[in-house]
């Protein structure tokens, strides 16, 4: 997996028809996404439950390309090791579910994963200052997590503060949260290059009717790429 700062458009399956997993995956990578983002919720850390390591192994051999696990669960290193044998390629925790997220980026990287860390709209980018050595991926929500479909909130701010801290570190910023056409060139121009969206690529669309979805992805990409015009 190489590294770079092109957008990367990472649908998130909790859009998704849930009884339909494998051929979900397989429409929106056939429709051009880049990753495939998983958002894993415990009813505890967030107020929502979805899917835990079996579900998430049972993923595995229908992605193709990355597959980015998004955890909202404390605590998470009882559950690191679990994750890893699930297949994540990236595996994000919460700053704020932990008093030691160093400890736990370093045990994620330990057990061969990409280490990334989420933060909630609340937490300031200096949250992450001493952490960049630890992280290969930042999080910004731009939504309380918990659902899909909510309304964007604007981070952008505290974006361009994190590009200005990773410097020429190999580190992708990540934005999950009300991301369309519409908010795409925001996060865009302030230096984000990973664009996770739920609603936005499954909306109107289905297995049966994949086109959609390749439109729907289309779109937020030439809208990210206009970013001349947002800034
Ligand atoms: C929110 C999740 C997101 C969410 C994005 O807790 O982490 O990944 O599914 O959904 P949309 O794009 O619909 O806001
Ligand atoms: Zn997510």
């Amino acid at each position: 997996m190489p590294f770079d700062r092109s957008i990367k458009i990472a649908p998130s399956i909790l859009s998704a028809d849930f009884a339909n997993f494998g051929a979900e995956i397989r429409a929106i990578e056939a429709e051009g996404c880049d990753w495939v983002h998983i958002d894993v919720m415990d009813g505890h850390f967030v107020p929502n439950l979805t899917f835990g390591p079996p579900a998430v192994k049972a993923f595995r051999p229908h992605v193709k390309t990355v597959m980015d696990v998004h955890l909202m669960i404390a605590p998470v290193d009882p559950y690191i090791e679990a994750y890893a044998d699930a297949g994540a390629d990236i595996l994000t925790a919460h700053v704020e579910a932990t008093p030691h997220i160093h400890r736990t980026l370093q045990a994620i990287r330990g057990a061969g994963m990409k280490p990334g860390v989420a933060l909630n709209p609340g937490t300031p980018a200096e949250a992450v200052e001493h952490l960049l050595d630890v992280t290969d991926l930042i999080c910004v929500m731009t939504v309380n997590p918990g659902f899909g479909g909510q309304k964007f909130l604007d981070m952008t701010n505290k974006i361009r503060r994190l590009r200005e801290m990773i410097g020429d570190r190999p580190i992708h910023i990540e934005i999950d949260g009300g991301v369309d056409p519409n908010t795409a060139p925001f996060v865009a121009s302030a230096g984000a290059d990973v664009l996770v969206a739920g609603s936005a690529v499954f909306r109107g669309g289905s297995v049966d009717t994949p086109g959609v979805y390749g439109d729907n992805i289309r779109a937020i990409r030439a809208a990210a790429m206009t970013i001349g015009d947002a800034a």
